[in-house]
């Protein structure tokens, strides 16, 4: 593709995302990036790191704990208190004001906790008693064994979907731009559709029908506060991170889409493939699958460059490719990728934790231009 070409093409245009206009067709993918204060408040960092990244047409937020019993990793952000949402006010505010929009990504963890993190020591929750066969709890102690978690018991899950509604209404509250409902990656929604992790033998276990209806009864509790076309849902249908697997990904995710063809949604956010996904014996979906199995829009995600995103687009695979690891570093990457311009690297070692230092300190090609 010539220069001009790619400059003038609508990855880099407005587009009209329901009743949201959005500057471009990039998105920062949601990035845990574990610096939130004390109490899990987001602080005046968060609000400067966001606000460097509203260059993107929409910010989906790092994973944010809608009750304590949904966090899984140290400093991570909450949705379940005062302070918490005060602190996303404040990040809002920051994303407004340098004309950006911001989706809160909604967390519950499950399996993927720890006793130490739990409020009263207690295990974490899933579907089933199945401890995950690969990695280890992120603590504030350091890395520990993961536990045998406590399968929920029916007679609780009305409260998690509760907590679920609660947590978009203070989403409301803080200002935000609409919710992404996270159902992929292995934490609790994604446990609950697989039958990797999903043993239970009740109305939410067995049949597709039944590990999709927590998911379902979630999307329609959020949707009594949010309208449609605010409210996106993330899903990982090829994803083995956090000892993830299912015996036929392919007909739990058209199954789950064709049920939410009828929500009209903002959008269906899919985490594609990656490497580690096929050495760990994952099961590739195809997105052009599930692409026909949705017809709303439908945002991709991984490795993606100016290349592929806007082959993408082109074929109309997607309407939105969100970016990771690259926003990380490059916090004006729609203007590089438009201009073809040079990435910066980002620097793993400070993806998770840290100070301010591969965070909020990642420079623009115009702040690499004055120091030249
Ligand atoms: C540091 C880091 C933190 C992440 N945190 C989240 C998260 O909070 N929620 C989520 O859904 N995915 C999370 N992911 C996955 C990314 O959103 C994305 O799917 C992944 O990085 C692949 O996209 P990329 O190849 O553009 O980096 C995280 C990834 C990284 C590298």
């Amino acid at each position: 593709m010539t220069t001009t070409a790619v400059k003038d093409h609508p990855l880099f245009k407005p587009f009209k995302l329901g009743s949201i206009e959005l500057k471009n067709r990039i998105v920062l993918a949601p990035l845990t990036r574990n610096r939130a204060s004390a109490g899990n408040v987001p602080n005046a960092s968060n609000v400067t790191y966001y606000r460097q990244r509203s260059t993107a047409g929409l910010i989906i937020s790092e994973a944010t704990q809608i009750s304590p019993q949904g966090v899984g990793y140290p400093n991570t952000p909450g949705i379940h208190t005062d302070e918490q949402v005060a602190g996303w006010k404040g990040v809002v505010k920051g994303v407004h004001e340098e004309g950006g929009k911001i989706f809160l990504q909604l967390w519950h963890v499950g399996r993927i906790s720890h006793s130490s993190l739990q409020p009263d020591g207690a295990l974490p929750v899933a579907p089933s008693a199945v401890k995950p066969h690969e990695g280890m709890a992120m603590t504030y102690e350091g890395m520990k064994e993961f536990e045998t978690p406590r399968a929920l018991e029916l007679s609780e899950i009305p409260g998690i979907v509760a907590d679920y509604r609660r947590a978009a209404e203070r989403a409301l509250e803080a200002g935000f731009d609409g919710i992404e409902v996270h159902a992929a990656n292995g934490y609790l929604l994604d446990q609950f559709l697989r039958d990797g992790s999903n043993k239970r033998t009740d109305a939410y276990g067995g049949a597709i029908e039944n590990r999709c209806r927590l998911v379902l009864e979630v999307l329609q509790a959020v949707l009594e506060v949010w309208p449609a076309d605010k409210v996106g849902i993330r899903i990982s249908p090829s994803g083995t991170f956090n000892s993830m697997s299912d015996s036929n990904p392919e007909a739990l995710f058209t199954f789950l889409l064709e049920k939410l063809n009828s929500h009209k949604l903002a959008y269906v956010h899919v985490v594609e493939v990656n490497e580690a996904d096929l050495r760990h014996g994952g099961r590739k979906v195809d997105t052009e699958v599930l692409r026909k199995a949705y017809h709303g829009n439908l945002m991709v995600c991984g490795d993606y460059t100016a290349e592929r995103a806007i082959q993408a687009v082109d074929s109309k695979l997607a309407e939105l490719v969100a970016f990771g690891r690259l926003y990380i570093a490059n916090p004006d990457l729609p203007q590089r990728l438009q201009l073809g311009a040079e990435l910066n690297t980002p620097d793993v070692n400070t993806f998770y934790g840290g100070t301010d230092k591969g965070y909020i300190d990642y420079p623009t090609l115009s702040e690499q231009a004055a120091s030249v």
